[in-house]
């Protein structure tokens, strides 16, 4: 299971790598343009800060296939290896992730709404897939549908790995954890949750104040 950070804040994938086993970071234009940076910048700072075994999957903004390719082929010039392109499912998309798997790109098929789209996308050869989890949810029963998604894989063989993406809360992620999902993306606020519970907190702070009460000090041993 891959742990990404679904983050151009560069602060926030620093700490939480620091703490946690973080395999890469996702980001796409609205992340971008919420980073407060430029797009080179953003980047520039993310690539500067991962470690060489640590992915980068950056969004195409075109939407013609010419465009996508074009973007997609930059993007994973950025870098030697570990760098994706993620490539929404239009159309212009898929065909898109068709032709940029025959000339060897990396590529996340991003935007996936249905179990369908991601299925498609996986016979096109995408190495990821991002299903959109919580925006899924709009429409129907999200988290079943990338189960399904999951499954459908599984019974025909299809080789993606499926990526959870637009998380927004700890219960969509729990689920797709249980069910054996190849990786998760997940944004800061959300990542924080995962970690921290008012109860450890409460148990942490009784174990030190009784030692303190008791001992006159607070570590282990005198
Ligand atoms: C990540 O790859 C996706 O672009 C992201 O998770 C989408 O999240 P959102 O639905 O919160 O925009």
């Amino acid at each position: 299971m891959e742990l990404i950070v679904d983050s151009a804040d560069l602060e926030a994938v620093r700490e939480i790598d620091s703490l946690l086993t973080v395999s890469g970071v996702t980001t796409n234009p609205s992340i971008i343009i919420k980073s407060g940076k430029d797009p080179e910048r953003a980047i520039g700072d993310l690539l500067a800060y991962l470690r060489p075994d640590q992915k980068f999957f950056a969004q195409v903004v075109r939407t013609d296939f010419e465009g996508i390719m074009e973007e997609a082929r930059a993007i994973n010039a950025l870098r030697p290896e570990n760098t994706y392109a993620k490539i929404p499912v239009t159309r212009a998309g898929l065909r898109a992730i068709k032709a940029a798997k025959q000339e060897g790109l990396n590529v996340l098929a991003t935007s996936i709404h249905t179990a369908e789209q991601g299925f498609l996308a996986a016979m096109n050869g995408a190495d990821y897939l991002a299903p959109y989890v919580n925006r899924m949810c709009n429409y129907g029963d999200g988290v079943g549908r990338v189960l399904d998604l999951i499954e459908m894989l599984a019974a025909s063989g299809l080789e993606s790995k499926v990526m959870g993406a637009s998380f927004h809360n700890v219960e969509e992620v729990h689920e797709l954890l249980r069910a054996g999902v190849d990786a998760v993306t997940v944004p800061p606020n959300v990542i924080e949750l995962m970690m921290d519970h008012p109860g450890t907190k409460k148990a942490v702070d009784e174990f030190s104040a009784g030692w303190q009460a008791t001992y006159g000090r607070d570590h282990l041993f005198a």
